[in-house]
């Protein structure tokens, strides 16, 4: 198995107080410095990519005649061979050769002589790392993307499943107007499909090559970055050398755009756990996304919600940490950059295990209707159906708000709903108020008459499921 570099073990260990290195200052602030400019500890994620990078840019070089197809032959077998070593867990990583760019190169030419020492022919480390990443970023979206549909797949399914289940809607959360379940969920949906399309569209900006641009100034070998852009599906090489090799945006707006992600689905979990918990009671998780306590044998914890929750706060870091990193940075490359890799890895990974957890999770949660439908019915969330009914009846909206003010004040003072009052009761307020007024109070009535595009109502909430659905099934087809 190959063995890290870690500088805290570097730094904790014998060697640094060790008197006969104490003794060659040189030697050992060199062997310091090379421990803390080296990047192989985390870059080597991006091992597939490098690999595949190079193997693009070796085609390249012997289509234009600057490598012969012999020694591009080599090179190609010999990263793949590569490329198996280090997927065995054989390839040994050193320190001492920095990144994993050199790592590899470094392999190669063990491997196979002169023809990999030719590789690096108009190419640079900095055009080398910046096409990496852009790769590796490229594959970590499209992973997300998956997982994301997944999520909304569930959402939609079921909101079909629960437009007629009635539940209070919340402002300031206090009890509002009635909504349905499904309504509440596809609101979720909306949140989410937006974070897709934005990752769509920064997924553009990330497919543009930076191979090409070498250094900084470009190469004086005839390449032809077109090609390479192709083998590597690429949209198009970067427009500007130095621009290619030293601006992180795409990877900023990635990040961006993950902690708008993880801000909605932070909101979700705090709903799930409010909801879950017995003064709510609107919804079970399923056991296997909680724990208990080690003390109150009582306890159901939401874990899982709990921890997405609070895992937005290192992605909104990681995108600080990344703005902070690009800032007042002159053209073109340098060494700052190598900082991009682990706040941009890290976002991935913490984004892609909560969507997992999501995209598990919320297709397996119980509704617990009867309390969602007993809960609506505290707080008055029709009164501004009475209201309406009032208007209906000719009454200015703002004297029908104060009428019902008063009815509620009635029902708060009595401890009843406003469907609960007697007819007689309810005409104190206003003569207009007949019979049919305990259609209006009645919560599915309540839900049933907000038959507006992007309402409540049951029936647009069917019609807009099947429109989810059916955006789902054009996205994974896709
Ligand atoms: N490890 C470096 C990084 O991540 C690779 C590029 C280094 N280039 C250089 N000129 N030192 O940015």
């Amino acid at each position: 198995m190959a063995s890290f570099f870690n500088l805290t073990e570097y730094l904790m260990s014998d060697t640094q107080t060790n008197k006969t290195w104490g003794g060659r200052f040189t030697e050992s602030t060199d062997a310091f410095v090379a421990a803390f400019t080296a990047s192989v500890d985390f870059d080597r994620r991006m091992y597939r990519q490098d690999i595949a990078g190079s193997i693009a840019h070796a085609r390249m070089l012997a289509r234009v005649g600057v490598l012969s197809p012999q020694d591009c032959e080599a090179i190609v077998q010999g990263l793949e061979t590569i490329r198996a070593e280090i997927e065995r867990g054989e390839f040994v990583w050193s320190v001492e050769l920095e990144d994993v760019h050199m790592n590899i190169e470094a392999r190669l030419t063990a491997r196979i002589g002169d023809a990999g020492k030719r590789l690096h022919t108009g190419r640079s480390r900095n055009d080398q790392v910046a096409t990496d990443i852009r790769l590796y970023l490229r594959d970590a979206i499209d992973i997300l993307l998956g997982e994301i549909a997944r999520l909304l797949g569930g959402l939609a399914t079921m909101a079909a499943r629960e437009a007629d289940t009635i539940m209070p809607g919340f402002t300031h959360l206090q009890v509002a107007q009635p909504v349905t379940f499904g309504h509440h969920l596809l609101a979720w949906f909306e949140m989410l499909k937006r974070d897709y399309e934005r990752l769509v569209d920064a997924r553009k900006r990330v497919n543009v090559m930076p191979l090409g641009a070498a250094a900084l100034a470009g190469t004086s070998y005839p390449l032809d970055r077109h090609y390479t852009a192709q083998l590597l599906d690429f949209a198009a090489p970067c427009a500007n050398s130095l621009d290619a090799v030293s601006d992180r945006d795409f990877a900023i707006e990635f990040t961006a755009a993950a902690a708008l992600l993880m801000t909605h689905l932070s909101r979700m979990a705090e709903e799930l756990v409010l909801w879950s918990s017995a003064q709510f009671d609107f919804v079970d998780l399923p056991d296997r996304f909680c724990t208990g306590s080690s003390i109150m044998p009582q306890k159901k914890n939401p874990d899982v919600p709990e921890l997405v929750r609070g895992k937005v706060g290192r992605v909104n870091g990681h995108l600080i940490a990344l703005l902070t990193l690009m800032k007042s940075q002159p053209l073109a490359y340098n060494k700052d950059n190598q900082e991009d890799k682990e706040p941009l890895f890290d976002t991935v990974d913490t984004v892609l295990g909560c969507l997992r957890a999501f995209a598990d999770m919320i297709p397996a949660l119980r509704p617990k209707r009867d309390r969602m439908l007993q809960a609506a019915r505290r707080g008055f969330a029709t009164a501004t159906d009475l209201a309406d009914y009032l208007v209906r009846k000719g009454v200015p909206f703002r004297d029908a708000h104060e009428i019902v003010g008063k009815a509620v004040r009635l029902g708060v003072d009595s401890g009843r709903d406003l469907a609960e009052m007697s007819l007689a009761e309810l005409q104190q307020f206003s003569a207009l108020i007949e019979e049919d007024v305990f259609l209006v109070l009645s919560l599915e009535g309540s839900v049933a008459a907000r038959d507006v595009l992007g309402g409540t109502a049951p029936n647009r909430v069917r019609e807009a499921a099947a429109l989810a659905q059916a955006w789902v099934a054009e996205v994974v087809r896709s």
